[in-house]
């Protein structure tokens, strides 16, 4: 099948085609990220491959429409900047990699956690200046410490597995409750979860339930000097309460791979660029937050299960058999 490849960088290229040796598509690479001003570029393909930050609100959707898409293959799990609805309406298959690597997500939420706990990012930069002082690098012992996951999927249970074997107490919050992590993880109300954990990792979906689900009065419900860890989807925390909340010392560590606003930032080289977002620039003031640009994913395993996924859901779409990973409008929680 043509397919048109928006967001590509030289590793998804990389990966893309040694996927496609077995399964010969024609893949058709796009710097650009998917929007209303660049869906011209996909007029006449079959097929479309987009990632976390291209836009398939209802105006692209029935732009590509309109120029020949049936198929959307997301090379990604999360698929909240879809409209479902609408590419429902207009007869869009929308298919996803539901599962590529939740070990790759889980253990970049915990290298956020062991690097925000004894800093070693600032460590690392007062040893290369000979600086050798420990004020301000003073950790404490996840042994015995009490974690609260929220959202115990595929990567949830990763994580909290992970955090049960460092000897921590494991609390989770999720509307269906995993049996078997019962062994290991104790299930309990969000704002029990809150209250309790010295570390608060999230793992949930953004949905319309789950948008802005730590915003100020589920901060003002946690510990004083908790630490917090967002690998999931930067919507799921209000990033306005959680700098009033860092700069009050309520929040005593935070850790990001996602950022609400970063469609316009992550994935890109900005380093020459004036940064115009004053919310995320502020972030990166306080010593004690530690953000990454969405790469928890990226992990040489993670790439090729991704393109290798991706490629299948377009095999299993043209042909009609096989099984395409199919995301559809129940399927939000
Ligand atoms: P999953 O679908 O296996 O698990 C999500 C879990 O969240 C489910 O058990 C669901 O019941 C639960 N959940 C839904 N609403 C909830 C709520 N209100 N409170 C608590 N739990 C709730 O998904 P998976 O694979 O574990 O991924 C989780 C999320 O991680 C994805 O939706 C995506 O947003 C994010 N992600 C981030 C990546 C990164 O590179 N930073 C890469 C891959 C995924």
């Amino acid at each position: 099948m043509r397919i048109a490849v928006f967001s590509t960088k030289p590793y998804d290229r990389r990966f893309l085609d040694q996927a496609n040796q077995a399964h010969r598509h024609e893949l058709v690479y796009f710097d650009p990220q998917l929007t209303v001003a660049t869906a011209p570029l996909a007029a006449g393909y079959r097929g479309i491959c987009a990632f976390v930050n291209d836009r398939l609100d209802a105006e692209v959707l029935q732009l590509l429409r309109a120029s020949g898409t049936e198929l959307i293959a997301l090379r990604c799990a999360g698929f909240n900047n879809v409209d479902l609805v609408e590419a429902e309406r207009l007869g869009i298959t929308v298919a996803r990699v539901p599962a590529y690597s939740p070990h790759a997500v889980a253990e970049h939420a915990v290298a956020l956690l062991l690097s925000l706990n004894r800093m070693t990012f600032r460590a690392y930069n007062r040893v290369r200046e000979g600086n050798f002082a420990l004020d301000g690098l003073l950790g404490f012992d996840l042994y015995g410490k009490t974690v609260g996951v929220v959202g115990t999927g595929k990567i949830g249970l990763i994580f909290a597995k992970i955090m049960h074997g460092f000897g921590c107490k494991v609390l989770a919050s999720d509307p269906f409750p995993d049996a078997a992590a019962k062994a290991f993880v104790r299930y309990v109300p969000l704002d029990t979860l809150l209250a309790d954990a010295d570390i608060i990792s999230l793992h949930c979906p953004l949905t319309t339930e789950t948008h802005h689900l730590i915003d100020a009065r589920a901060i003002a419900r946690m510990k004083d000097g908790v630490v917090l860890i967002n690998t999931g989807r930067g919507r799921v925390v209000d990033t306005k309460a959680i700098i009033d909340a860092l700069k009050s010392g309520k929040i005593g560590r935070l850790g990001l791979d996602v950022y609400e606003e970063e469609e316009q930032l992550f994935f890109q080289d900005l380093s020459q660029r004036i940064i115009s977002d004053d919310q995320f620039m502020r972030l990166t003031t306080f010593p004690n937050v530690l953000i990454t640009g969405h790469q928890a994913f990226f992990t040489a395993e993670a790439l090729t299960n991704i393109a290798e996924t991706t490629l299948s859901n377009i095999c299993a779409f043209e042909s009609g058999t096989g099984a395409l990973q199919r995301v559809t409008v129940d399927r939000r929680v």
